[in-house]
């Protein structure tokens, strides 16, 4: 039972989408409305707005770091282990890009992914977050920094760790996030991706 209800709280604050809420708070437009249409930092980036764009990658990091994080914290006392720390990553991620509140349009999971990397271990965390700072710093292009920190993610893990029980949800999290920007890769691939920080288009 307390399994459950660490999984359902967990993909509950995942559905807390950061994007659409900061954006409305600091009266801008809905970021599901331009660019990508998608509701997340590097779309809100596309608003011109830096300030909403970074306070929706804090936002939706916080909630991947939280809902881990409670659950390694508290979970030991309610006979709670690794399983649950799983299913909880799993879940505040899923509740990022199937958010119950916003209709189960949600975004791609980039920023809560590296919460919960942050949370189940700041150096896996960490590594994961500067290699999507290199690949953006040398290509600026936000996605195709989120597809290599997911592909590196799950080897950082394995080598860090060696076999671990919350490495099954890592990877999980890394082939979903890899599905989720299929139309970033298409994008990519015809060379039509917007890079960081273009204003406002279709980005697709
Ligand atoms: O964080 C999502 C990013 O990797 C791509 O966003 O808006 O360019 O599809 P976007």
């Amino acid at each position: 039972m307390e399994i459950l209800i660490a999984t359902v709280a967990a993909y509950l604050i995942g559905s807390v989408s950061f994007a659409v809420i900061v954006s409305a708070a600091m009266g801008l437009a809905d970021p599901r409305s331009y660019g990508s249409k998608n509701p997340g930092a590097t779309n809100v980036l596309r608003s011109g707005n830096k300030k909403a764009a970074i306070l929706t990658l804090i936002g939706d990091a916080f909630k991947g770091w939280l809902a881990v994080w409670l659950v390694a914290q508290y979970g030991p006392r309610f006979g709670l282990d690794d399983t649950a720390i799983a299913l909880a990553a799993i879940a505040v991620f899923l509740g990022h890009l199937y958010p119950v509140f916003f209709k189960f349009k949600g975004g791609k999971g980039v920023a809560t992914a590296a919460g919960v990397l942050l949370a189940i271990h700041p150096v896996l965390g960490l590594a994961t977050a500067l290699t999507w700072l290199i690949i953006a710093f040398f290509f600026r292009y936000s996605s195709l920094a989120a597809l290599c920190a997911a592909v590196f993610a799950p080897l950082f893990d394995i080598f860090l760790f060696g076999e671990n029980r919350v490495a099954w949800a890592v990877f999980a999290m890394s082939a979903l996030l890899i599905w989720r920007h299929r139309a970033n890769i298409s994008k990519l691939i015809a060379g039509q991706e917007s890079r960081i920080g273009e204003k406002k288009r279709d980005a697709g």
